[in-house]
């Protein structure tokens, strides 16, 4: 079956055309990060009108690139949240109003659980469920126990700021410009992560749940204590900062794999793209006897294949959505004991 997938929850509109679930066809993304860096973050209304402007466009370009045309899409797949209600409107009208003038299933994905389908496409090797994956993105920080394509069971997550959003806020607070994922990742590489300390925000030990506020402050805190000499050390407080997040990310995750007995690992969303991460828990795994799954760098971030991959399994399973369908903003999944 081939599904056209549709994003736009956030800042990138997206459009791929996927084969079965598994092999990508075509993968188009628009991203709008030079609109909001002036900003230092993404603007809601600004992020919409882009949306509304790159729709068209980028689906038709995804067609293209497969070398089909759209009398050939089967099925289509949208995100519904959680996200910018704006922008998820811009992808979720288009694809109901896409596959009811053609008259074919059409179904609503929640983004995580199209993040944890990056991991199924076919550029890498697929996990064995069940598994434990950690989510990590710009918007949410938590981990699951997956048990099939449609049973995901949130173990824990952050209570306040995302893996993320605290390597863009930290980002900010050095002047390292938006999204500050992957500078902070690059500098952190040239850093000595054990110049400088900062808390690892464990939590209970025994639990699933996050907080990065507290480190986030603990980084404002070294600067404001150094004003003149903080500039000469960005290097090491990217490494120190980077080697706490990671630290606790990869602690839990392992936790995570010997509670539910599992021997199968991956990591998903925009922060699975940073090397000090994909490095360390390759390791660990390695030495906790357990594989460990992880996207290629090109489906770390917002796309819309991985929603087609998701969208697949909702179909297979009888799923559909009806006209009535709406978006939502926030997560819907709840922790379970
Ligand atoms: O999954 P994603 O593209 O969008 C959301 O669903 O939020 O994730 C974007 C986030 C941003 O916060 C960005 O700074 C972070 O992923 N990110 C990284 C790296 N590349 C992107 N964080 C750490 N290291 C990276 N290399
Ligand atoms: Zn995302």
């Amino acid at each position: 079956m081939i599904l056209l997938g549709i994003e736009s929850s956030c800042d990138e509109t997206a459009a791929a055309l996927v084969a079965d679930g598994t092999t990508i066809l075509s993968s188009v993304v628009s991203s709008q990060i030079e609109l909001h860096r002036a900003y230092g973050g993404v603007v809601p209304e600004l992020a919409s009108r882009k949306h509304v402007e790159a729709i068209v466009p980028v689906v038709d370009a995804a067609v293209r690139q497969a070398g089909l045309s759209l009398s050939q899409v089967q099925a289509v797949a949208v995100t519904k949240g959680p996200g910018l209600i704006g922008s998820l409107l811009v992808g979720f009208t288009f694809a109901k109003a896409l596959a009811y003038a053609r008259k074919i299933p059409w179904v609503g994905v929640d983004h995580l659980e199209g993040h944890i389908h990056s991991l199924f496409l076919s550029t890498s090797t697929p996990p064995l469920f069940p598994f434990v994956v950690l989510l990590a993105s710009g918007g949410h920080t938590g981990i699951y126990h997956v048990r099939s394509h449609t049973d995901f069971i949130l173990l824990g997550q952050t209570r306040d700021d995302a893996a993320g959003e605290a390597y863009d806020k930290v980002a900010k607070m050095l002047e390292l410009g938006y999204p500050g994922g992957g500078v902070i990742d690059r500098l952190a590489a040239q850093g000595n992560p054990a110049a400088i300390h900062f808390p690892r925000p464990y939590l209970d030990k025994s639990a699933f749940d996050f907080s990065f506020s507290g480190l986030k402050s603990a980084v404002n805190r070294y600067i404001l204590d150094h004003p003149d000499t903080y500039r000469q050390k960005i290097n090491d407080i990217a490494a120190g900062f980077q080697e706490a997040v990671v630290d606790v990310l990869c602690y839990k995750l392992i936790q995570a794999a010997k509670v539910k007995n599992c021997r199968q690992l991956a990591v998903a969303g925009g922060v699975a793209a940073n090397q000090g991460l994909r490095a360390r828990i390759q390791a660990q795994a390695g030495q906790a006897g357990c594989s460990v799954c992880i996207p290629p760098l090109s489906l770390c971030g917002d796309n819309a294949a991985m929603i087609a991959a998701a969208g697949y399994h909702y179909l297979k399973a009888g799923k559909q959505d009806s006209l009535e369908a709406d978006v939502y903003s926030r997560s819907i999944s709840k922790i379970c004991p």
